[in-house]
């Protein structure tokens, strides 16, 4: 390939997919009269769950409170064990530390940074409740032997699918298989689907939805979103709940994205994998995999890795290096042991490590970088990219060099 020159304008790692269907949605929602939790979000969730192939989808504030909903709907709590990946948003792990759970670390497989299930079984105790994988960037993990270890062991499982929306594991849409109990989707503004915030609920058991819906809105025993003069402004709080209801405004957005969704995934396949193409020929950096025939990836992220060895360069030096070309990217994620919180949970929860360390997610979070990726990129764009990572990893050779 013909190197590029510097772009002379910054481009972003990512970048929301906003159309005039979207801003014209969200405009009639504002006249509407009826801006909050209400019919157009009660439409979503039916749009949703028959996108996804599941029963019920509920849609809420984020993909956070949908994780920490999931775990409570389950019953997990005190001194219980919830198996989960090394190499996750704080997120994942946080709520199950707020449920007063232990979150217990499984190390990820080196090529595709998703956990690695053949680690599972041997942290089992008689405390495990659950299984929680996550799809890192948007490559399923290998469910099969996920829910195979699950059955056996009689443990729940639930889905971190924040980044999986619309993708497929074995032929059908994340979240749609009745093993796994609950798969949590995030429509946070750099997701494939925005609702600028927001999140949801797929499940299959349906004995959980009076719970999930008491949960995300105060406890109110009454459709929370049904409008006067239809509902009564009377109710009930059987139980005290959060507030993590999903407006209409957001709705209105979702509405738009849903039928673009799966034409933004193959935008994204296109472009990953003319990432994958040029990139090839700069072995100094470590390419993402891809999905395969059961793993549909929906490239909501494509992670480049650096390594330091070949490039003479830290993965910020990298990083800031491209910054300089124009070229921005993002850290997903900077390692839990990174924050003060967890060094110091896991000095007293030494059952949440395994025994040898986690080294493969240690190595993944030092010399990761996302590279711009969303649909509206140009194959200009990505040319630029590449151009950007060719000069700036030669610049560190000449440098280690002498
Ligand atoms: C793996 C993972 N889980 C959960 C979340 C939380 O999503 P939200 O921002 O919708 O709460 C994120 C957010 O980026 C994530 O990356």
């Amino acid at each position: 390939m013909q190197d590029r020159p510097r772009r002379d304008t910054f481009l972003p790692f990512s970048r929301p997919m906003i159309g005039e269907e979207e801003i014209a949605g969200v405009v009639d929602t504002l006249r509407s009269g009826w801006i909050t939790t209400g019919p157009r979000a009660a439409r979503f969730e039916e749009e949703l769950a028959a996108f996804n192939e599941v029963p019920r989808c509920l849609a809420l504030l984020s993909a956070t409170t949908g994780l920490e909903l999931s775990l409570s709907a389950l019953g997990i709590g005190e001194g219980d064990e919830v198996i989960t990946t090394a190499h996750t948003f704080v997120c994942t792990v946080s709520n199950v530390v707020l449920r007063g759970a232990v979150p217990v670390l499984v190390d990820i497989e080196p090529d595709t940074m998703n956990l690695d299930a053949e680690r599972i079984e041997e942290r089992i105790t008689p405390r495990t409740k659950a299984i929680l994988p996550v799809h890192y960037g948007g490559l399923p993990c290998r469910m099969e032997r996920i829910w195979e270890i699950s059955r056996r062991h009689g443990l729940a499982v639930v889905e971190d699918a924040a980044h999986t929306m619309g993708a497929r594991y074995a032929g059908r849409r994340i979240g749609s298989d009745p093993r796994s109990a609950f798969s949590v989707y995030s429509f946070h503004p750099n997701k494939n689907l925005t609702t600028i915030e927001g999140g949801a609920i797929a499940f299959h058991d349906l004995r959980h939805e009076a719970h999930l819906k008491l949960q995300r809105f105060h406890g109110i025993a009454r459709g929370a979103g049904t409008p006067y003069p239809e509902g009564s402004p009377l109710y009930d709080v059987p139980t005290p709940g959060r507030k993590s209801n999903f407006t209409d405004v957001q709705a209105a957005v979702g509405l738009a994205q849903l039928p673009k969704l799966d034409g933004f995934a193959a935008r994204r396949r296109e472009l990953a994998r003319l990432y994958l193409s040029l990139l090839s020929e700069v072995p100094e950096v470590e390419l993402p995999a891809d999905g395969d025939a059961e793993r549909e990836h929906c490239w909501n992220l494509f992670v480049l890795r650096n390594r330091p060895e070949a490039t003479g360069l830290s993965r910020d030096e990298l990083t800031a290096a491209l910054k300089a070309e124009n070229v921005g990217t993002g850290i997903h994620w900077q390692g839990l042991f990174s924050f003060s919180f967890y060094r110091d949970y896991f000095e007293r929860h030494p059952e949440g490590l395994p025994k040898d360390g986690l080294p493969h997610a240690a190595r993944t979070t030092e010399n990761l970088m996302s590279l711009p990726l969303f649909p509206a990129l140009t194959e200009e764009d990505v040319l630029d990219v590449v151009s950007a990572v060719r000069r700036v990893v030669a610049a560190g050779r000449r440098r280690a060099r002498g």
